[in-house]
C-alpha cells in the first residue's frame, strides 16, 4: 500500500510518500518539505493570507518531486491523505484541495488526517518506534496536551494548557528577547551560552497536583525581567534569561510527564511535536525517565516539526487497521478547529 500525505495546517508545505506492506511498521520512502519562516520573519509570526499563498505556489512541485524521489509514478498510490485540522482554513484548504483533486483524477480515496494524531504518531517512523499504549506529550506551537494512547484513534485527554502552548511560550519569550520568528529553535540556541540559575522565573501550576499546563504567566514574567534589564542588556544576561526561560518550561513539561505515568500506571512516554526537538527537553525526559524504567520515543529530529511524512503515517497506521474512513465525494472538508480526543476511532478525518 503505498500511501501520499500533504500537509498544509500553518507554515509548512509538507509532501511525503509511506509504504506499508500487510501488517509490517509502514517506511518512509520519500518526503519534501518548504518552510515559509524566512517569508513570515518580518512580520513577527504566520500570516494567514500569506502562508495559504505560498503552499498554492509549492505544494505540486513539492509532489512531483516526492514522486521523481521514490521512483514510482502517481499511478502507483493507493491513497491521498491531507491535514484536515486542526490549523489555519486557508492554508487546510490548500493541502485538501490537492489531495482531493489528486485523488479524484486518479480515482483513489482520500483521507483528512487529523494534525495531531500524526505528531503523535510520527516516533513510529523513528529508528525505535513505541509499542502501544503510552503517554503522550504533546508540544508543539499551538498545542500541550497529555494523552493516554492505548492505539491508533483511542486518545483520551489526561491534562492540556488552559492558555499558551509551550511553543507559544518559547516563541513569545523569544521574541521579548528580540530573537526571530519561529523562536523557540532560537531561544534554545541563545540557552546553551546562559546559565539558568542566575533569573527566577516562575513554573506556572508546577504543584497543581493535575494535569493541566499554563504558560502565559512565564512569558510576563520574561517580559518584566527583560524590562528590568533595559534595552541596552548584554550578551550574557540575555543567555541567562534565555536560559531560565527554557528551564522553567522544561521542568514544568517533566513533572508533568511523570505525573502522567504515575497516573496512568504506563511505563512508555512518546513526546512529539516541534518543542519534541528541544535538546534540554530530551535530556530531561532521558534522565528522569530512565530512572523510573520508563522508555520515551522520540521522533526522527527531520520529524518533530510539520511534515507531509506524519500524515500519510497516521492515513496508513488506519488503513492498515482497517479503521480508515475516505472523504465522501471529494469534498474540501477541513476543520481549523478539533480537538484530538473527539476524533472518532473509525474515523480517519
Ligand atoms: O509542531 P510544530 O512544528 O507546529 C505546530 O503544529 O504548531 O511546532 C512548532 C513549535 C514552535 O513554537 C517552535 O518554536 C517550537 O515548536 N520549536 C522548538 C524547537 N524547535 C521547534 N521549541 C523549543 N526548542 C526547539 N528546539
Ligand atoms: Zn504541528
Amino acid at each position: 500500500m503505498n500511501v501520499l500525505g500533504v500537509e498544509s495546517s500553518c507554515d509548512e508545505t509538507g509532501v511525503a510518500w509511506v509504504a506499508a506492506h500487510g501488517d509490517e511498521p509502514p517506511r518512509l520512502l520519500a518526503q519534501a518539505l518548504h518552510s515559509q519562516a524566512a517569508m513570515h520573519r518580518d512580520f513577527g509570526g504566520v500570516v494567514p493570507e500569506l502562508a495559504s499563498r505560498d503552499h498554492i505556489r509549492r505544494v505540486l512541485p513539492l509532489v512531483r518531486q516526492v514522486v521523481a524521489d521514490v521512483g514510482q509514478t502517481l499511478h502507483d498510490l493507493d491513497a491521498i491523505a491531507y491535514t484536515r485540522g486542526p490549523g489555519l482554513a486557508g492554508a487546510l484548504l490548500v493541502g485538501a484541495a490537492c489531495a482531493s483533486g489528486l485523488a479524484a483524477a486518479l480515482q483513489r480515496p482520500v483521507y483528512g488526517v487529523h494534525h495531531l494524531e500524526g505528531h503523535l504518531l510520527s516516533p513510529f517512523l523513528s529508528h525505535d518506534p513505541p509499542q502501544f499504549p503510552f503517554v503522550a506529550l504533546l508540544v508543539s506551537g499551538g498545542h500541550t496536551q497529555l494523552m493516554r494512547v492505548d492505539e491508533v484513534g483511542r486518545y483520551t485527554l489526561l491534562g492540556e494548557s488552559i492558555d499558551d502552548a509551550a511553543g507559544e511560550a518559547f516563541d513569545k519569550s523569544a521574541k521579548v528577547l528580540g530573537l526571530p520568528y519561529p523562536g523557540g529553535p532560537a531561544l534554545s540556541r541563545l540557552a546553551d551560552f546562559g546559565d539558568d540559575t542566575v533569573f527566577k522565573l516562575p513554573r506556572p501550576l508546577l504543584h497543581s497536583g493535575d494535569l493541566e499546563f499554563s504558560f502565559a504567566g512565564l512569558k510576563t514574567a520574561v517580559a518584566t525581567q527583560a524590562r528590568k534589564l533595559g534595552p541596552n542588556v548584554c550578551e550574557q544576561d540575555r543567555a541567562h534569561l534565555a536560559a531560565a526561560t527554557q528551564a522553567a518550561i522544561v521542568e514544568v513539561l517533566v513533572h508533568k510527564s511523570l505525573a502522567a505515568l504515575a497516573a496512568t500506571g504506563l511505563s512508555r512516554l512518546v513526546v512529539a511535536g516541534g518543542v519534541s526537538a528541544n535538546s534540554r527537553l530530551r535530556e530531561q525526559l532521558d534522565a528522569r525517565c530512565a530512572a523510573r524504567r520508563v522508555r520515551v520515543h522520540y521522533p526522527e529530529l527531520a520529524l518533530c516539526g510539520d511534515n507531509g511524512a506524519m500524515i500519510a503515517l497516521a492515513a496508513a497506521m488506519r488503513l492498515q487497521r482497517g479503521i480508515a474512513t475516505p472523504t465522501h465525494g471529494y469534498a474540501f472538508d477541513v476543520a481549523p478547529r478539533w480537538p484530538l480526543d473527539q476524533l472518532a476511532p473509525a474515523a480517519a478525518g
